[in-house]
């Protein structure tokens, strides 16, 4: 089973280049940046990774973004995320920038997204992984705040497909930035948010009728609700769930606990997504090897979370049909 979670093609669609940053780049980065960080040793950092809530995580987070200053520290992030798609045959990958954790400390817009892009670039030309950007807005901070993040993103227009909403989810619902995700629309942005993490049902529902969002990430509180799961599936919405962080962030008790496979029992669309690998413990393989053993999955479940990968990606119909067709001559070889 873990030979045939780790060989099948796949793709990601809820991780944040942010999140993927491992300690030791951290430390190298911080080191030739000349910036102190609070910390002795990798070994220290790691140590600190230890959360009770969703602000826990994000305290520390942002803090460790606030190392990156030149385009090529983003270069380096993305370029060391996407190392490990390759190892682990993700073919095609959706990631999100937060632009203001990065723009409020004075790095511009254009030095973040070109590190970025260009490391997709490469990736792209080296081992042929396909990519797209997601830029998120942070929702702890004002909706002004999100509009000038939008205007200056519009001279990179085309290198982004999507927005997102992340951050702290209570007490700022979806509605608290309406304006903009319609604004952002007109600009021919993709709506996607995170809604229904810490959240309840109700912020899912506003990020449906108000944000008009086309994928939930995370989703886990529409379970709280049966006539939002009716209207998750009859919408054909997915969600992009994150085992092992729902299990770091408390959002669930532990693995066995979660709702993945009852999900997916009731028709919703899954797929199984990292988040934030270098904070959570493991790599998508890693969250599909935990959930998979913890919920007793087979490998027609595990092919299931794959093939929602590629069709709800935000990829053109030309390769999400290559995608498909390798992995469904994977399927048949490994039944
Ligand atoms: N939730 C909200 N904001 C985030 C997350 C998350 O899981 N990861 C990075 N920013
Ligand atoms: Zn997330």
């Amino acid at each position: 089973m873990e030979k045939f979670i780790k060989e099948i093609p796949k793709a990601e669609l809820h991780l944040h280049i942010e999140g993927t940053f491992e300690p030791k780049l951290m430390f190298d980065i911080a080191k030739r940046n000349g910036i102190e960080i609070p910390f002795a040793s990798v070994e220290e950092i790691e140590k600190a990774y230890q959360f009770d809530c969703l602000q826990d995580f994000l305290d520390i987070y942002y803090q460790g973004a606030g190392v990156l200053l030149h385009e090529q520290d983003f270069y380096d992030l993305c370029f060391s995320y996407l190392t490990k798609c390759a190892e682990q045959n993700i073919r095609h990958t959706e990631i999100m920038f937060d632009p203001q954790t990065h723009t409020e400390r004075g790095v511009p817009f254009s030095v973040v997204i070109k590190g970025i892009h260009r490391a997709c670039e490469d990736a792209e030309k080296k081992w042929g992984i396909s990519s797209l950007l997601i830029m998120s807005y942070l929702r702890h901070l004002s909706e002004e705040d999100a509009f000038t993040t939008l205007k200056q993103s519009l001279p990179f227009k085309e290198l982004i497909t999507a927005v997102g909403l992340d951050s702290s989810e209570k007490g700022n619902p979806p509605s608290k930035f309406k304006n903009v995700f319609k604004a952002s629309v007109n600009e021919g942005y993709i709506p996607l948010a995170h809604a229904g993490e810490e959240g309840d049902a109700d912020y899912i529902w506003e990020a449906l009728d108000i944000l008009k969002i086309k994928r939930i990430d995370h989703g886990n509180n529409s379970m709280q609700d049966e006539n939002l799961i009716a209207t998750i599936v009859e919408k054909d919405i997915a969600l992009t769930v994150c085992p092992l962080s729902n299990q770091a962030l408390q959002v669930v008790p532990n693995l066995s606990t979660h709702p993945l496979k009852k999900m997916m029992d009731l028709g919703i669309k899954v797929t199984v997504n990292s988040d934030d690998p270098a904070y959570f413990g493991g790599q998508v393989n890693q969250n599909y090897i935990e959930i998979q053993k913890a919920l007793d999955l087979t490998k027609k479940d595990i092919y299931e979370l794959a093939k929602n990968s590629f069709e709800y990606s935000l990829a053109s119909d030309d390769l999400k049909e290559i995608y498909l067709s390798e992995l469904e001559r994977f399927y048949l070889k490994n039944l």
